[in-house]
């Protein structure tokens, strides 16, 4: 049997991996490449969590692409009725040619993508991970792509800083830890602002910095809000769990974080590298709570543009799953 090729972690993923694919995303953005290529496939959407971009984005490219699409959410299956995963992906296995599953809970912090790993080891078709408590590969495939429109060559050496900004919902930190990785293994510059109590997970940051020791990349952790959107060419917000604060702890820490930790006009002003730095958001947020509105509708928003980009890259990465340009072990 061909073991088949899953995306759980962006890291599954080589540097080099990630720039074809991106190579990809920009043709077919602009029109060129096989609308039939995946004719005939069917690809299967697994979702444990309500989804706008990633799950639309998924139908839209698998039409595209001459595919059909088959959403689920975990109620509708019989997992709903204790059904085992082992007899679930035994079934879909004889059914789908790629399976794309979100799945988490952020009571359960690290049960999701474990779920996703024994899903991945049970299959003989692609899994790709649609977000889970520990990565967002898909989201940061289209964020990529995005950096390379905004900043062409110099893509690498342009200051990111990622801001944790305040959302009264627990979010899983899956954008961040695939940011970090991803700026690890393609050498960018990645700055990560923090309250205390919510810095990254010490294993990612401790692998993210030994790759990025080999790419050249950088990888900077900082509790300092303004410190951080100096020299940098895009301010990112994001919001993650804290991984040390559990329970009522962890809701209260966040509580009194809301106001000072946003991505306000001000900070804003002080977010530049020479150039007057772009305001990146993964969505969803809310205005007035991880950003100011001013700043989210503003002029140097780029958030839809990213949204965009999810089409693209997710285009690109059904392609390349099919016609064998992605197979076996990362090169
Ligand atoms: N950014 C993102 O993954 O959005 P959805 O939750 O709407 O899919």
């Amino acid at each position: 049997m061909i073991t088949p090729r899953h995306l759980l972690r962006i890291q599954d993923l080589s540097a080099e991996e990630i720039r074809s694919l991106l190579d990809l995303a920009e043709a077919l953005k602009r029109g060129e490449g096989s609308s039939t290529s995946l004719a005939g496939r069917c690809i299967g959407l697994l979702f444990n969590v309500p989804s706008t971009r990633t799950r639309v984005s998924f139908q839209v490219a698998a039409a595209q692409l001459g595919a059909v699409s088959l959403p689920y959410g975990t109620q509708e299956l019989r997992l709903a009725n204790r059904e085992s995963i082992e007899d679930t992906i035994g079934v879909l296995n004889r059914y789908l040619d790629a399976l794309v599953v979100r799945w988490y809970d952020m009571n359960e912090p690290g049960a999701g993508h474990e779920r996703l790993r024994q899903m991945a080891d049970l299959a003989r078709i692609p899994v790709i991970n649609a977000l889970d408590d520990e990565e967002h590969p898909c989201q940061v495939l289209a964020d990529l792509l995005t950096l390379r429109e905004l900043f062409g060559a110099d893509a690498a050496s342009r200051r990111i800083a990622y801001v944790w900004s305040y959302s009264p919902r627990q979010k899983t930190p899956g954008v961040l830890h695939s940011s970090m990785m991803a700026a690890a293994l393609l050498g960018h510059r990645a700055t990560i602002a923090h309250p205390p109590g919510f810095a990254p997970r010490e294993k990612v940051t401790r692998s993210a910095r030994a790759i990025a020791a080999r790419s050249g990349g950088d990888i900077t952790l900082t509790e300092n809000l303004e410190e951080a959107v100096k020299g940098c060419a895009a301010v990112y917000t994001l919001s993650w769990k804290s991984a040390v604060l559990t329970g009522q702890e962890e809701i209260q820490a966040r509580t009194r974080l809301a106001g000072r930790w946003r991505v306000t006009a001000p900070l804003m002003r002080q977010a530049s590298d020479g150039e007057e730095a772009v305001f990146l958001d993964c969505m969803p947020t809310t205005r007035g709570e991880e950003v100011d509105a001013e700043v989210k509708d503003g002029p140097r928003s780029r958030i839809f543009q990213q949204a965009e980009n999810r089409l693209h890259t997710q285009k690109a990465l059904l392609t390349q799953l099919f016609d064998g340009t992605l197979r076996g072990e990362p090169r």
